[in-house]
């Protein structure tokens, strides 16, 4: 027997499932981007009146709606499709929690994965520092979209944060580059005795105060508008850094690290929160595959290793340092200073 005629002695089928999670996520993206979930919303429709709203050709329409039930992002009853409440959240632009436009984003940049491997340099033009941010969000309608898909991140770690560390002793937290305070409402909403705080750019404030309304915390929570490499952090027993130092080179992360050891008080503590790499760099894949993402979107950022970040800790002065998986791949590092 030749050995082409041999069975292979490997199974194709993990490269076939990673080959078919890549269509799901195409199969989802390309209806948020066509308006299947926005046009649906409050008006569920057959395939065929789907179809026409949408302007698609009835070959693939139905095999694309029929998809998009088995993946959990529609439901049929009869021949009449609905979102699914998952979809109605996330995946309806007409809702401040959209994040297809910010999933598309993505989608694309990581197309130049090639190029940001080949040359080092990000995939957008948007130079560093808080110009970074500044330029590639300009209007209250970017940040929003920026937010947003932070906020789907943050979502899924904050009501874990704030069960994770014990709050019983602290008075005061301010979210640092906390966005539009999603996550500092996360910590509100389970310990009301903390008084909350974000500092983040003047651009996110109108965004921030939109989010307020939304979640019924109008005035409960402060925003400190500033610009964290120039003007001091908030005066708080406790400073929140998620999803902040990965964005950064370590240059820049030890000197944030240093800025929140300045701030804190005597006895306050910094809780940071990546998707860190295991100490022995071989996983998990969710956040090796996030650093890659830093390496398209950050001149300089990446994840990086929990041993990475203690030594930081260690050389700001911060000791009693706790560590504490938060789920979807992020860990939680607490140091005090003391
Ligand atoms: C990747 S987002 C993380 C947001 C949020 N902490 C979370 O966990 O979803 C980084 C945040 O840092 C903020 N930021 C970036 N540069 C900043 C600066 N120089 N001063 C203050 N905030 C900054 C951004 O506006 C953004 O909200």
């Amino acid at each position: 027997m030749t050995s082409e005629m041999t069975a292979p002695a490997v199974s194709a089928e993990p490269l076939w499932r990673l080959g078919t999670a890549y269509f799901s996520r195409k199969t989802v993206l390309t209806a948020a981007e066509l308006g299947v979930f926005t046009t649906l919303s409050g008006a569920p429709a057959s395939s065929d009146e789907l179809a026409k709203r949408l302007e698609l050709h009835p070959r693939g329409a139905r095999d694309f709606f029929d998809t998009l039930v088995a993946l959990g992002v529609l439901s049929r009853e009869g021949e009449v499709y609905h979102n699914t409440p998952l979809a109605e959240h996330y995946l309806n632009s007409d809702r401040a929690s959209y994040v297809g436009a910010f999933l598309n984003a993505a989608d694309a940049r990581w197309n130049q994965l090639i190029d940001a491997l080949r040359t080092g340099e990000p995939q957008n033009r948007w130079g560093s520092g808080a110009q970074m941010f500044t330029e590639q969000y300009r209007t209250t309608a970017a940040w929003r979209n920026f937010t947003a898909g932070m906020d789907y991140l943050n979502g899924m770690i904050g009501p874990v944060l704030a069960e994770a560390f014990d709050w019983s002793t602290v008075t005061s937290v301010v979210d640092v580059g906390g966005a539009r305070g999603n996550l500092a409402a996360a910590i509100l909403r389970g310990h009301p005795h903390v008084e909350a705080g974000v500092m983040d750019l003047p651009g996110v404030e109108p965004v921030f105060h939109e989010h307020m309304t939304q979640l019924g915390l109008s005035g409960k929570i402060t925003f400190h508008p500033g610009n964290f490499f120039e003007d001091p952090m908030p005066g708080a027993q406790a400073l929140v850094m998620s999803h902040v130092l990965h964005d950064w080179g370590v240059s820049e992360r030890e000197q944030l690290v240093a800025a929140a050891f300045s701030a804190l008080p005597s006895g306050g503590v910094l809780l940071i929160c990546d998707p860190m790499i295991d100490d022995d760099r071989q996983g998990p894949a969710g956040a090796l595959l996030t650093s890659l993402n830093m390496l398209m979107v950050t001149p300089h950022g990446s994840e990086y290793t929990r041993a990475d970040c203690r030594s930081w800790l260690e050389k700001a002065g911060f000791t009693g340092l706790t560590e504490a998986e938060l789920g979807t791949h992020n860990t939680l590092i607490t140091a005090r200073k003391p």
